[in-house]
């Protein structure tokens, strides 16, 4: 009889192709996907450690579960991923019903222990070694890369996928739990991502979007050979069927020449890049051991246009960093109207047990600072993408046709129309009306509208009837 799975998943893209590559791993062996915990023989939490809010959402929905366990302890329970990296036994101590703890490390095993525990196996904790206290390579090892074979019908589009090219990170900024939950960084051979992506594009994927926490630190020795990111992405161009290439996300310090050569020159890939700031005061970036300044990161930012005048620049930033004055908020304000970022993912620091920050400096703005600094750069930085997007109006653009958009069943749909949603090469949000059965298509799109976050357009359709052009004329 099929075993039935439901899957949880919070946290960062990488999370989002792990949870990918557990079902369909799962589902190779007999395991059907519900949409609601009650129904499910196997329930999994695919978890993120980054901020405290990532990891009490992940107890309380556990918290949810302990009756429904009480009622049927035969469904197993299991938390996988950073998170299960963070807190190994002390989730069992929290929520003693759990059957399993599986860091990302540690992901290839799930089929075998979730046999082992429905045959009647104790609780089982499956995880990587620390960072400190073994050698180097002991650890690389026990942070084994997941990416086992997978199906186009698996993915939430066929037509798009990540693929991984780094794990871990080094950078140990310290305010980041990444490094210790990820591993070292390793990168993957570049045979090995070039086999992946020809099979993908077999399969009618047109969009790749390649993954590291440092993606642009990328760099592989094979003999005599170094491959950099930029290599792969000229020899992954070649692959035919493939029409987009995106990589996240970038690391301020890593961004060379050659890299943006490709990016401006190659026709495949698309010019936005996602490079976090994080702070717009040098004492801060210091603080958090960036390895740059703001003044370097200004010099990068102009690099970028030099050799990409249209490119899409997109950030993160954390406000409320230990020791951050309203004099430091102010520098970083400066930063984001001066750069006119695209968009930025803005963050209210939240202090990690067991990183440098939360060693050596105090969390020391208060909750009600950070969430106004929080609020206030919102408010700059979607004003900004607003009004960058008002200049957009009026634009064609080939849209990547993704599916039916969040408000499509609540749209009138006219006909077999229905609103869609799909991304330009710089990776803007489009909404339009269409055909299911242009999903996965490559379209032009006029923009006629747009708010901050999305853009709204019309297709341009090949045969243009009279009555259309009266309309607009
Ligand atoms: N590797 C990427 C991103 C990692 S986590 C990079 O280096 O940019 C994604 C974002 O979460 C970070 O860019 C940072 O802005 C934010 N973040 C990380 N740790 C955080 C913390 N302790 N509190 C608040 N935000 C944090
Ligand atoms: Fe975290 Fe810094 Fe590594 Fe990004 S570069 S994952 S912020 S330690
Ligand atoms: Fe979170 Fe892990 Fe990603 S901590 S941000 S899911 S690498």
């Amino acid at each position: 009889m099929a075993k039935s799975l439901y899957i949880e998943t919070v946290g960062c893209q990488m999370n989002l192709l792990d949870s990918e590559l557990v079902v369909a791993t799962l589902r190779h062996r007999g395991y059907e996907l519900v949409d609601r915990p009650k129904n499910a023989d196997v329930i999994l939490f695919n978890t993120c450690s980054v901020r405290e809010h990532a990891e009490e959402k992940i107890y309380s929905a556990l918290g949810r579960l302990k009756y429904i366990k009480r009622q049927n302890p035969r469904k197993i329970i299991g938390v996988l991923g950073c998170m299960a990296q963070n807190h190994q036994k002390n989730v069992f101590k929290r929520a003693p019903y759990v059957d399993l703890v599986v860091g990302p490390g540690q992901l290839h095993q799930i089929p075998d222990l979730l046999d082992e525990v429905a045959g009647g196996a104790p609780q089982r904790l499956e995880v990587s070694l620390d960072r400190k206290g073994f050698a180097r390579n002991e650890i690389e090892q026990s942070f084994e890369s997941y990416d086992p074979l997978r199906t186009p019908e698996m993915r939430p589009s066929p037509y798009q996928a990540f693929v991984r090219i780094q794990i871990g990170c080094d950078k140990f900024c310290t305010y980041c739990i990444v490094p210790k939950v990820r591993g070292p960084e390793q990168c993957r051979p570049p045979e090995a991502i070039f086999a992946e992506v020809r099979q993908l594009a077999t399969e009618g994927c047109r969009e790749i979007t390649l993954l590291g926490q440092t993606v642009n630190s990328y760099q592989y020795q094979g003999g005599t050979t170094t491959t950099r990111l930029s290599d792969l992405l000229s020899q992954l161009s070649d692959i035919e069927g493939i029409e987009r290439l995106k990589f996240v996300t970038s690391y301020p310090c890593d961004m060379t020449d050659d890299l943006l050569q490709a990016v401006g020159s190659l026709r495949k890939c698309s010019h936005y890049l996602h490079v976090p700031a994080q702070s717009g005061s040098d004492r801060i970036l210091k603080r958090m051991k960036r390895g740059y300044t703001v003044e370097q990161y200004r010099e990068m930012f102009s690099r970028i246009l030099h050799h990409i005048p249209d490119a899409t620049i997109t950030s993160d930033f954390i406000v409320g960093f230990s020791g951050e004055t309203e004099a430091d908020f102010a520098l970083t304000k400066e930063l984001v109207e001066e750069c006119r970022f695209k968009n930025s993912f803005i963050f209210k620091y939240s202090e990690r047990p067991g990183t440098k920050g939360a060693i050596h400096y105090a969390d020391d703005v208060s909750e009600v600072v950070k969430k106004e600094r929080n609020n206030e750069l919102l408010d700059i930085q979607n004003t900004i993408s607003y009004e960058d997007n008002q200049l957009r109006v009026g634009t064609q653009y080939e849209v990547l046709v993704e599916g039916p958009s969040k408000n499509a069943h609540k749209e009138k749909s006219s006909g077999s129309l229905l609103q869609l949603t799909g991304r330009t090469m710089w990776d803007h949000i489009v909404v339009f009306e269409g055909d299911r059965r242009l999903i996965g298509q490559i379209l032009p799109v006029t923009i006629y509208e747009a708010n901050a976050f999305t853009l709204f357009g019309e297709v341009k359709t090949e045969h243009v009837g009279p009555e259309v052009y009266q309309l607009s004329s």
